[in-house]
């Protein structure tokens, strides 16, 4: 078998550290790294740092390039297009880019029925959009977001945001956002270990306790939580939430910044689900690393905001909107989705055996080839782990794989490969992971 993972120096090399250190100087702390590695180059599923090292990547730019680090489809449409046009701004006048990429958006997403589509630069923008149009259209100011629910750092997505450690010092948030129970079963504090739907009876309790469901805007929920520890909704629960929605004229967005585009085998997640949104947030891996964010919902909702009302001097950027173009092409013309699932079941299949072989391992979860493995002291109380992910993550940088951790309880390694990765580069990587898991 042919080696991708290249080690030429100790890991951080010189030259990491070097650069590393002035990000230090000059950079604020609060701006997390997960590694301290400077990049060079990146291709595919491998990544490359300033002092030659080559890492399989496993996270993927957190979920930014399902379609692979510069796809050469995605790289030649940037470049064409910057020799054309790199800015205009929508507010200004019109370029065909914009237009297809949200005509084709509108087509995609299953919604039924006519869509229409704003672009903005990051999930956390287009969360803002979304959350302004379901309060437009509805009138109203109450937004429900879930626990373990993350949505972005601006005020407002920070607010929806749940994990308290992103929030410290930095309120007051956002008024009238209330916080119901996510099916988080394998850490369920309701049920016990055995699921009797105890969180949606609690949500709809909400509703005779906290807030009036005729003043609730939104629900928000990630079809499959991703910050949160790669949980996906169950299916039943989609659907009460649906019902819900339906009874009391709530607009239902789903956010698929990180779950969405092809990640969980199909384009959206939401197609999983038996069940339609009326707004989907995507962003991340829609436009391969350009930054992007698109809001698609049902026209008539869409249409409610008054001019001025929403939109941004760079949303829809020329170089981001034909990068999306390809990444859709990529979707639609090839074998990507088929790559998700695949990729998913073999990992799947290794995480049933540490299931079984290693105490640790509390769970391992996801749809398609968005997976995390939950790692807990003891089996029985499952007493989150952070520290062993800890030593994982540095485990894998060392012998060449770069993974990122998530949760609620920062006990999870998710997993974001790009799903361009080879047969033989995915088997390398777990085979590090594999023994990674097996050294706590
Ligand atoms: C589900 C979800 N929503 C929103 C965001 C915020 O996106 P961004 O970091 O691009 O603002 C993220 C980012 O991780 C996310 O995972």
């Amino acid at each position: 078998m042919s080696k991708t993972i290249n080690l030429v120096t100790e890991v951080p090399g010189p030259k990491s550290r070097a650069i590393v250190a002035r990000r230090e100087a000059a950079v604020p702390n609060g701006l997390y790294k997960a590694h301290p590695i400077a990049i060079d180059h990146a291709h595919g599923a491998t990544v490359t740092d300033v002092d030659g090292n080559t890492y399989l990547d496993f996270v993927g730019g957190i979920g930014v390039l399902n379609a692979g680090h510069t796809m050469p489809a995605v790289v030649d449409a940037i470049h064409a297009q910057a020799q054309k046009l790199i800015h205009f701004s929508a507010l200004v006048g019109t370029y065909e880019s914009y237009v297809e990429l949200c005509e084709r958006l509108n087509d995609a997403v299953p919604i039924s029925g006519a869509c229409k589509t704003i672009l903005a630069n990051s999930g956390a923008e287009g969360v803002e959009n979304a959350i302004k149009i379901a309060k437009v259209a509805t009138g109203r100011q109450a937004i429900i977001a879930f626990e373990g629910g993350y949505h972005g750092r601006t005020l407002m997505t920070l607010s929806l945001t749940s994990k308290t450690a992103f929030k410290k010092n930095l309120g007051p948030f956002v008024p009238e956002i209330y916080r119901a129970p996510f099916p988080y079963e394998y850490q369920c504090r309701m049920c016990q270990n055995s699921c009797s739907g105890a969180c949606t009876d609690q949500l709809e309790r909400m509703l005779l306790t906290h807030v009036d469901a005729n003043a609730v805007a939104a629900i928000i929920i990630e079809p499959v939580q991703g910050e949160g520890g790669f949980i996906p909704v169950p299916k039943s629960y989609m659907q009460r939430l649906r019902a819900l929605c339906d009874k009391y004229g709530i607009v239902l967005i789903a956010d698929e910044v990180q779950c969405g585009f092809g990640r969980t085998g199909t384009l959206f997640a939401m197609e999983q689900m038996g069940v339609e949104p009326d707004i989907i947030v995507t962003a991340k891996s829609i436009a391969a690393g350009m930054p992007l964010a698109a809001v698609t919902g049902r026209a008539e909702l869409m249409d409610k905001v008054h001019i001025g009302g929403i939109g941004g001097t760079y949303g829809g950027n020329p170089l981001a909107c034909v990068a999306a173009i390809e990444v859709m092409n990529q979707f639609q013309d090839g074998d990507l989705l088929e790559r998700s699932k695949k990729i998913g079941a073999q990992i799947k299949a290794l995480g049933e055996t540490w299931q079984r072989e290693i105490p640790k391992v509390g769970d391992v979860r996801g749809l398609g080839s968005m997976i995390a493995i939950e790692f807990v002291k003891d089996r029985t109380t499952r007493e989150p782990d952070p520290d062993a992910v800890a030593k994982i993550s540095s485990y894998c940088l060392q012998h060449g794989v770069i993974t990122m951790r998530a949760g609620l309880y920062t006990n999870c390694v998710r997993l974001l490969m790009p799903l361009v990765i080879t047969d033989e580069q995915l088997q390398e990587g777990l085979a590090v992971l594999d023994a990674a898991v097996r050294s706590v």
